[in-house]
């Protein structure tokens, strides 16, 4: 059976119709996705019964899985291991998150604007997430389309932009939303990157802002100059005319790419409704420096030096 794909709006965020995803797709299935995901940035797919491993399976189709988590299982347990990020308010025994959960202060951040992993050196492609449960009032997931916003960049930006690099470290956007207690490990394991502010992306040679919460300075402008830039990109990017609000209907799957879009949670009842989301997250196939052939500042050269030193 041939997929349908509904766009939700002209050229961002479309509808994939009449595919299960528990079983392996064919291939003209496949590439219909594939063309569908690098035009539209965000698909949903709604009405899947996918256990965790058809899950993965489907997510694979699209590059290699990361398995590493931000907070460390040792002292912050969680339902999930491996490729599984639990994007749910539930503790590792399947319970509802008491109100001082480190799980809990930590998601937090997940209401800011971000894209998934630009903190790390080699950043995600895209995240799959899928709602087996869902909240009945608020906690929806809105995404906001980063080329579109470039497109919309007056010229004299655009020029500004050009080759300017950003340090992005989840550190920074924590901190922004209240948490900032990592233990060293966590630290020791997640110093600040380097990545583009505009990039092009490979599939459709369109291009696209950068951006994110996790982005905290820009290379070759003070502290301040490069916060006032990123929080004037950050507001360009979330105005209305480029944000799709998802609503979600239980055992949906939606992904979106991480490279041109922004996403956020927002607000729901979290220590009354159960929302149970999982995710899989892709990794990209270089840093997004490497990709443009943008050659890192030298400080952020020696940055990385003493990182592997340590
Ligand atoms: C994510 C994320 C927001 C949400 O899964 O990466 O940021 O709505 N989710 O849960
Ligand atoms: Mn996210």
């Amino acid at each position: 059976m041939t997929i349908t794909v509904s766009p939700i709006t002209p050229n961002f965020a479309a509808e994939i119709g009449d595919v299960d995803l528990s079983k392996p797709l064919e291939a003209a299935d496949f590439a219909d996705i594939q063309n569908a995901f690098w035009k539209y940035s965000v698909l949903v797919f709604p009405e899947q019964q996918l256990t965790l491993q058809q899950h993965l399976d489907f997510s694979q189709l699209f590059g290699p899985a990361e398995t590493e988590r931000t907070l460390d299982p040792k002292s912050t347990p969680s339902r999930f291991t491996g490729a599984f990020a639990d994007i749910s308010n539930l503790a590792a025994d399947g319970t509802i998150w008491g109100e001082n959960s480190r799980q809990r202060m930590y998601k937090a951040g997940n209401r800011l604007w971000h894209t998934d992993s630009s903190f790390k050196y080699l950043p995600a492609l895209c995240s799959l997430l899928y709602g087996r449960t869902v909240a009945a009032v608020g906690g929806h997931t809105e995404f906001a389309d980063q080329r579109a916003a470039y497109d919309a960049l007056p010229d004299a930006t655009k020029k500004k932009l050009d080759g300017l690099i950003a340090e992005h470290c989840i550190a920074f956007s924590r901190r922004r939303s209240g948490f900032a207690e990592f233990t060293e490990e966590e630290q020791r394991r997640l110093p600040p990157v380097p990545q583009m502010l505009v990039r092009t992306i490979p599939q459709n040679q369109r291009k696209s802002l950068y951006v994110a919460s996790h982005a905290g300075n820009i290379f070759g402008m003070s502290e301040a100059e490069g916060r006032a830039l990123i929080d004037e990109l950050l507001a360009h990017v979330t105005q209305r005319q480029f944000v799709y609000t998802h609503r979600w209907r239980p055992n949906e799957l939606v992904m979106w790419d991480n490279r041109c879009t922004m996403h956020r949670g927002t607000e729901y009842d979290d220590l009354r409704w159960v929302r149970d989301m999982r995710r899989v997250t892709i990794s990209d196939v270089a840093n997004s420096c490497e990709q443009e052939g943008v050659p890192l500042p030298a400080e952020a050269v020696a940055k990385r030096a003493a990182q592997r030193v340590a």
